[in-house]
């Protein structure tokens, strides 16, 4: 994973918008998050983490077959961020292309590269999860700036050389463009190109419908999880690890209460990161590794939401 070295904490906030510490944790579970410094965009997080995940797993970029980046907030319109990742990384005979899936943008780019392996077009991916959303983030409005934070996951997927159960079991994705408006970032698209118009009415911005965004939220997840489980005939205590998108921890909680998993079955690192959007399951699950809190044959599921509004999950044999 990868994470700027600026720390917004709550008091930071508290003397720029009409907020509190209070407010945030309660509402949120949110303490602090990291902002990417100037100079630095979505690539080089991305990079950071790409460069830990071949590390960690000892494998060369120059054999590396296909790259994916998942984010809302690329370094460019066009080209893909993944194609700078690609350069950066010396990745010289890997496919590269940009997801945009919202925060649900991992689960989909991990689905993306399983379907490439498994099919025996390609052997090996690079899936990442990276945003910069300090940059699309009005700092003046108090109902979404609180919410948000920079940061970038990655995981390497390699074609299975062994005959035992480990791997990808599964993949539940969806979504409903009826909701498009309630998490958007309505300008630099073709609809409203940038313009003074549309940087004086702040088009460029993350606008939300946050009650609207917390009730689909509960219910995709409720539901993904419930799909997931019966596709496959599990218990939820059969799980030994849920990563749930790490947006809020009142949604966290409640689905934590409706599985009836103990808390440190579902990772929680809302407190110090925010909402990193696509970021923020591969960061949990870096976490979760890093810690040795993952062990070989561990059953684990994925479960994201997001702007789209998107939606998946998935189950995998660690
Ligand atoms: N500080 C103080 N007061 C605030 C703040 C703030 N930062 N933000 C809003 N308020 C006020 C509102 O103005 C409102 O005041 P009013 O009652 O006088 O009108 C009051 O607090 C309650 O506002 P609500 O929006 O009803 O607060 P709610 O409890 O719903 O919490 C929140 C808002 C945290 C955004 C919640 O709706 C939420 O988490 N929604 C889901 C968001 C989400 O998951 N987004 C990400 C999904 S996709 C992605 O990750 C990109």
């Amino acid at each position: 994973m990868a994470l700027p070295k600026t720390v917004v904490t709550n008091s930071d906030l508290e003397k720029t918008v009409d907020t509190s510490d209070s407010w945030i944790v309660s509402r949120t579970g949110i303490r602090e998050r990291r902002v990417l410094e100037t100079g630095l965009s979505c690539s080089d997080l991305a990079v950071e983490a790409s460069a830990m995940a071949l590390e960690n797993a000892g494998f060369n970029p120059a054999d590396l077959d296909l790259i994916i980046v998942s984010t809302v907030t690329p370094d460019y319109p066009t080209p893909s961020t993944a194609c700078l990742v690609q350069a950066k990384l010396k990745a010289n005979r890997a496919a590269a292309f940009d997801i945009s899936a919202g925060c649900t943008g991992f689960i989909y780019g991990l689905a993306a590269a399983e379907s490439f392996i498994s099919s025996g077009l390609y052997r090996s991916a690079l899936v990442i999860g990276a945003e910069v959303l300090s940059r699309v983030t009005d700092w003046q409005d108090r109902s979404t700036c609180v919410l948000f934070g920079d940061g970038a996951g990655a995981v390497l997927l390699e074609k299975k050389t062994s005959s035992d159960n480990r791997g990808i079991v599964d993949f539940i994705l969806g979504s409903d463009g009826q909701g498009a408006e309630e998490l958007c970032i309505p300008g630099g698209g073709s609809k409203n190109p940038a313009s003074e118009e549309s940087i004086s009415k702040k088009l460029h911005s993350i606008k939300m419908n946050g009650n609207e965004i917390f009730k689909f939220a509960v219910r995709v997840v409720e539901d993904t999880m419930d799909e997931l489980l019966e596709r496959h005939t599990l218990k939820p205590d059969q799980l030994d690890h849920l990563f749930l998108h790490q947006a809020n921890e009142r949604i966290i909680k409640h689905i934590q209460k409706r599985v009836g998993l103990p808390q440190e079955k579902i990772p929680l690192n809302l407190s110090r990161y925010g909402n990193t959007s696509s970021a923020s399951i591969p960061i949990a699950l870096h976490e979760e590794v890093a810690a040795g809190r993952l062990n070989k044959n561990d059953l684990i599921a994925l479960v994201g939401f997001g702007s789209g509004l998107t939606w998946g999950g998935a189950l995998i044999r660690w």
